[in-house]
């Protein structure tokens, strides 16, 4: 694993825009693993500019997303279908039919999670995936476990997933209770993976992740064992590997 410092949220995001950019340049074609929730949108942020500026062309590019509520449709100002669109893709020339994202509205979970493998085998795999951190040391929607899921399956939030996303929700109510999440075996697949943390709320989890034993526990662990990994934290994010 790769450890890259940086001073504040801003510049892990551009750091991370950076090494996007160099990929897309490198290979026009590739395929994007992306990811949601708070941590990606700065690096979303500056890779719209970057495209402003005329210096990055997605038309070529291909993205997957690592997860998708399950009951909420495209429309739904919550799903992470609306959230790609708002942060990234509708600022950027990618083809619509480039993107991918699980289906939260199909109902029978053993189908979607069985095509939307079939998809990613057809993108020829992930070349480098964008990961956010759990506070319980999630990746994507694979939550503390005993094993470790190896493909995209349908999963129950946990308590903590659902206190942590409920900021995005009127009501606790509403956050779902389920979602379709690639799993651990499909995210290490990936060729590349940034892990992206930021912020005093990720220390504790970011030091077992990195430093702790290999559990399904504690899941962003099994990175360790990955060729490619490269973190880029804030010094918050860092704080108790400084200790
Ligand atoms: C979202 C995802 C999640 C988040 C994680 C961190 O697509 O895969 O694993 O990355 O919950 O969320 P934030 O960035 O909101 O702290």
């Amino acid at each position: 694993m790769k450890i890259y410092r940086t001073s504040n949220y801003l510049e892990m995001s551009r750091t991370a825009a950076m090494i996007l950019a160099a990929q897309i340049q490198l290979k026009p074609d590739c395929v994007l693993g992306l990811a949601t929730g708070s941590t990606p949108i700065g690096t979303y942020e500056e890779l719209v500019r970057l495209h402003r500026l005329g210096y990055l062309d997605f038309s070529g590019v291909r993205s997957a997303n690592l997860d998708e509520y399950r009951g909420l449709d495209r429309e739904n100002e919550q799903s992470y279908y609306y959230f790609m669109q708002h942060h990234l893709f509708r600022h950027i020339n990618i083809s619509p039919e480039n993107t991918f994202i699980p289906d939260g509205s199909q109902q029978d979970p053993d189908k979607e999670c069985a095509r939307y493998e079939q998809t990613l085998k057809q993108l020829g795999g992930v070349d480098l995936q964008i990961l956010g951190l759990g506070h319980n040391g999630h990746i994507g929607f694979n939550e503390p476990a005993d094993t470790f899921p190896k493909a995209t399956h349908c999963v129950s939030l946990t308590r903590s997933t659902i206190e942590a996303n409920r900021r995005f929700f009127e009501k606790e109510e509403d956050v779902p209770r389920q979602a379709y999440t690639m799993g651990i075996g499909t995210i290490l697949q990936a060729k590349k993976i940034l892990l992206l943390v930021s912020g005093s709320d990720k220390a504790d989890i970011l030091k077992e992740v990195i430093t702790g034993p290999v559990t399904p526990q504690v899941p962003a662990s099994i990175l360790q064992f990955h060729p490619d990994v490269t973190v880029i934290a804030d010094e918050a994010a860092l704080a108790r590997l400084d200790a």
